[in-house]
């Protein structure tokens, strides 16, 4: 379809969505709970939006669920984390999966216990044919990190002579980052109120447009990311133009 025969609200419905899921910890103890429990009804958050995605028509939709600063947290935490994870894979991959959700992971697989790899694993084996919104899922991942991989892997290249420094582009170090071939985020959100991005995306990010709400994770409906939804499609991008 071209893009003039599109109405205004189908031409600026984003693309790819970024969220940084964050408050679940102050939501916990707001709550008199364990921080784990935080984890645990933010988990049970995602699928409301994955399928809030489906229906606008949200081709990616990035969610930040684990970085690699994480590991600094106290051992029950993470673990809990790791194990939560794996209920939220076996309880939603299947159902995702039959609505043309293809599932990606972001990040490295260094550090994570076995149990986590083979999901990963069969995730990427067995995932949906049909690609109607991609769920970007960064885990153990780390912004910094992704490029420092991608000028080691441009840095071999050019020394076993396959390209030259001077066919290094954006486009090429692009192709290096676990989000290749995908366009860049239009819109971040970040719940829990922190005004920064704590090592998400920081390539794809160049001129996303951000919005930041006091809402904390566990509290995030449908209804608060259609707000951020319509507040998007009011912004004005330049991209650095007039
Ligand atoms: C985000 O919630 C989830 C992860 C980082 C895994 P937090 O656990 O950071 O929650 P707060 O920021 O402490 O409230
Ligand atoms: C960002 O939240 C990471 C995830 C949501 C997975 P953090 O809670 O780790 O970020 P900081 O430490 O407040 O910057
Ligand atoms: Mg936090």
């Amino acid at each position: 379809m071209r893009e003039q025969d599109l109405t205004e609200t189908e031409r600026k419905i984003p693309d790819h969505v970024a969220v940084i899921m964050d408050g679940n910890g102050r939501w916990a103890k707001k709550h008199g709970l364990p921080r784990t429990e935080g984890h645990r009804v933010g988990a049970g958050r995602v699928r409301e939006i994955v399928e809030k995605c489906l229906e606008l028509g949200v081709k990616y939709f990035t969610i930040y669920a684990f970085s690699k600063e994480n590991w600094k947290r106290p051992g029950k935490e993470v673990s809990g984390i790791m194990k939560l994870s794996e209920v939220f894979f076996n309880r939603e991959f299947n159902r995702l999966k039959s609505k043309g959700v293809y599932f990606v992971h972001l990040g490295d697989t260094e550090n994570l216990p076995p149990f986590i790899i083979k999901i990963i694993k069969n995730m990427e084996r067995n995932n949906a044919v049909e690609r109607k919104l991609y769920l970007n899922i960064a885990f153990n991942y780390s912004g910094r990190s992704e490029l420092t991989n991608a000028v080691k892997q441009l840095c071999t290249l050019v020394r076993q002579d396959e390209i030259k420094v001077s066919d290094i582009t954006e486009d090429k170090i692009e192709s290096f980052l676990f989000t290749h071939g995908m366009p860049d985020p239009d819109l971040l959100i970040r719940t829990g109120g922190e005004m920064r991005v704590s090592n998400f995306l920081l390539w794809q990010i160049a001129y996303t447009e951000i919005w930041v709400t006091d809402v904390l994770w566990p509290d995030f409906s449908a209804e608060v990311f259609l707000g951020a939804i319509s507040d998007y499609r009011r912004r004005e991008r330049r991209f650095g133009g007039v």
